[in-house]
């Protein structure tokens, strides 16, 4: 295989702590890899990175595809569309792209097209678990995953995906509790303010939500200007605790953690009031245990016939409506999103310098920018 035809690559060998390299040896993808005219080229531009690849070097979980023993990473992708099959209608070359991340397995939903919601305990994900991801020049796809992004919300890019899982995760309320044939959340908590937290934030506010966004750190930090900025209230939870801040202003009909911390989780449980939804969005990846008080959460949530959610991945229908999130949110709060891309880090030849700013987890964003985007040059 000549030079040409390989492309570099950021990759880990599964179940190897701490084993995230540069390749050079991976093949460019081409249409043709999809069948019946169906395959989407793109280039790569820049993929965002996130706990979920900080927890895959850490051998926490992630495996290769079958017969490699390294599993490409990145499952954030932003690029720009060179060439499609003659079977694509929805994106042409020059369009800017970004993918779903699940891919379909057996499950009868996974045939209706919601693979994020299989229920196949064994899941295919680009970046993640058994499929390569997008942290490579190039990257090829069925048209059928590929979610075309707005020209006017190119300097978004890599929060499409993240975006996708805030939006599902607030859907997701909304839609269970149609169980109680009259809902209107006034108030919501959304405990922390990674970017999951930041975005259900926008997504709550869309929806006009009086919203409380808690997390750790004490004001003033960028964390809590975003918050605000996007018209939440931000509760540095070092000075208002949960139950503190629920004795205040109410009890929440909508809570969405995104703390990625399994107590807080539970935590939540306390303070929902009646009827109230919960949904738990953190993929926590260690092993922490801790006491509950079982019996009384149990008393409390079946006489206030509260319900819990859990929501994972999301879907094409997801990231339209996220992308729709994140552009009613600039519209209203002009210039705030972008604050969330923090980290930028120029190269995939700096994937430690990316994998260490992850490690010391205090970077909001962090993305690398893996190529010019040649509208850019035109100019
Ligand atoms: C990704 C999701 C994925 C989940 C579980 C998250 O970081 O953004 O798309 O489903 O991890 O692997
Ligand atoms: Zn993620």
């Amino acid at each position: 295989m000549g030079r040409k035809h390989r492309m570099l690559a950021v990759a880990v060998r599964p179940g190897q702590k701490n084993s995230v390299h540069l390749r050079d040896d991976v093949r460019k993808p081409s249409v043709k890899d999809v069948p019946e005219g169906r395959g989407v080229l793109v280039k790569t531009l820049k993929v965002g990175v996130d706990a979920t690849d900080r927890e895959i070097n850490d051998a926490l979980y992630g495996n290769a595809p079958e017969g490699d023993d390294y599993l490409i990473i990145g499952h954030e992708c932003f690029g720009i569309v060179e060439q499609v099959g003659s079977a694509v209608k929805h994106v042409k070359p020059g369009d800017y792209v970004t993918s779903t991340v699940r891919r379909n397995g057996d499950s009868k939903y996974d045939r209706i097209g919601r693979s994020d919601i299989t229920s196949q305990e064994e899941y295919y994900e680009r970046g993640i678990n058994l499929r390569h991801g997008f942290m490579t020049e190039y990257f090829v796809d069925d048209a059928e995953f590929m979610v075309k992004i707005p020209k006017k919300l190119k300097h978004l890019h890599v929060l499409a995906e993240p975006m996708s899982c805030a939006a599902k995760a607030v859907e997701q309320a909304y839609l269970a509790q149609q169980r109680l044939q009259v809902w209107e959340p006034n108030l919501a908590f959304v405990t922390g303010s990674g970017q999951i937290g930041l975005l259900a934030t926008l997504a709550l506010r869309n929806r006009r939500c009086e919203v409380y966004t808690l997390a750790r750190s004490p004001k003033p930090n960028l964390k809590a200007r975003i918050a605000e900025g996007l018209g939440a209230t931000y509760i540095s939870t070092e000075k208002t605790s949960l139950k503190k801040l629920a004795k205040k202003v109410g009890k929440p009909d909508l809570i969405i953690d995104a703390t990625g911390c399994s107590k807080n989780s539970f935590e939540c449980m306390k303070v929902l009031a009646h009827n109230g939804a919960l949904v738990w969005t953190s993929i926590t990846g260690g092993k922490n245990k801790f006491k509950i008080d079982g019996s009384k959460i149990n008393l409390e949530w079946v006489l206030g016939n509260k319900l819990l959610i859990g929501s994972v991945n999301a879907n094409w229908r997801h990231f339209e409506r996220g992308i729709a999130d994140l552009a009613l949110g600039e519209q209203t709060y002009p210039g705030v999103l972008k604050q969330i891309l923090t980290h930028p880090v120029e190269g995939l030849e700096n994937y430690q310098q990316m994998m260490d700013l992850l490690v010391a987890g205090s970077a909001l964003k962090v993305y690398v920018n893996v190529a010019d985007d040649p509208n850019d040059k035109r100019k």
